[in-house]
């Protein structure tokens, strides 16, 4: 089923993106002095996602909606982060309207199947539907908490793409394998996994979250150190499921315990092009900070 609006894609439509190649994420370098390397851009468009999970009601949504704006050019000029918060179901239809402009809507999960009798899912076509632009997969509280597996993301990943959604695809270990050594075996397992089935031409939008679990909510963060090298992990991985090309192209973004002071330094690492943001994004005045922080790397 094709949905019927929006008929475009915020996150992918090239005709509001004049300086980004939609397909490849990858930013036109507006600098022509290269005599100053500090002022040159990261090559990728920054990603920050505020997962909202199961918090706040409608009065607080739609505050909390209404307070949080894209940099300039958050609707796809040069200078722009991509910004997107990932409302509860329920409200999805209520923020989308009070959005600023170059704010993204995005769903928190989508079922693996397309329509039908699936009492309490939700549609992938729904979500695009309802005006979204992207939508979580495998976030560890459902794959940890929900025991899904890579073979249901992988399915659910083929609906978002369907549907026209950015998938934005979550890996990460436990503290129990990152202690023993195995942190960078689960990521690429689980890349492994969920993408399987999938081929680098449809995955042109893709977004992976970097999520370890001990981190999420815990206020324990990865050091800048040890998500960059995550985050090569990953590129590492989609290079050889892919191609060099592509495992650069692709945005690889942190998750876990950021916030408004942390985020500057792990933004301020080449690997790291962006945050997923779970309790930091409830404050406006702290998820402001982690999007400022976002811009200075384009
Ligand atoms: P946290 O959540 O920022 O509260 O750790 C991150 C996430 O779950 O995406």
């Amino acid at each position: 089923m094709t949905p019927s609006t929006p008929t475009t894609n915020p996150a992918t439509n090239p005709t509001t993106n004049p300086t980004t190649n939609p397909a490849t994420n990858l930013a036109t370098n507006p600098v022509t002095n290269t005599s100053t390397p500090a002022a040159v851009p990261f090559r990728r468009r920054p990603f920050v996602g505020g997962n909202w999970k199961m918090n706040l009601l409608a009065a607080e949504v739609v505050a909390l909606a209404e307070s949080i704006a894209a940099p300039s050019g958050g609707d796809g000029g040069a200078g722009g982060v991509d910004v997107v918060v990932f409302p509860p179901f329920p409200y999805l239809a209520t923020v989308r309207p009070v959005l600023k402009p170059g704010v993204q809507l995005g769903g928190q999960d989508c079922s693996a199947e397309k329509q039908g009798a699936f009492t309490g899912q939700v549609g992938a076509a729904m979500l695009r539907d309802v005006g979204c632009a992207s939508v979580l997969i495998g976030h560890s509280e459902r794959r940890h908490g929900l025991g899904e597996t890579d073979a249901l993301l992988s399915r659910k990943i083929g609906q978002a793409l369907d549907a026209g959604l950015v998938p934005v695809l979550c890996v990460g270990e436990t503290l129990a394998e990152r202690e023993s050594g195995r942190a960078h075996g689960v990521i690429d397992a689980q890349l492994r996994g969920s993408l399987a089935g999938h081929a680098e031409s449809a995955l042109a939008t893709l977004v992976v979250a970097y999520e370890p679990v001990w981190a999420i909510g815990t206020g324990r963060t990865a050091t800048p150190d040890d998500a960059a090298e995550a985050h090569r992990t990953v590129r590492r991985t989609l290079k050889e499921l892919y191609s060099a090309r592509f495992s650069e192209q692709v945005r690889v973004i942190y998750g876990g315990s950021v916030n408004a002071r942390n985020a500057a330094e792990l933004l301020a690492r080449e690997e790291i092009d962006g945050g997923l943001v779970g309790g930091a994004s409830l404050v406006a005045s702290d998820f402001a900070a982690i999007i400022a922080a976002a811009s200075r790397r384009s």
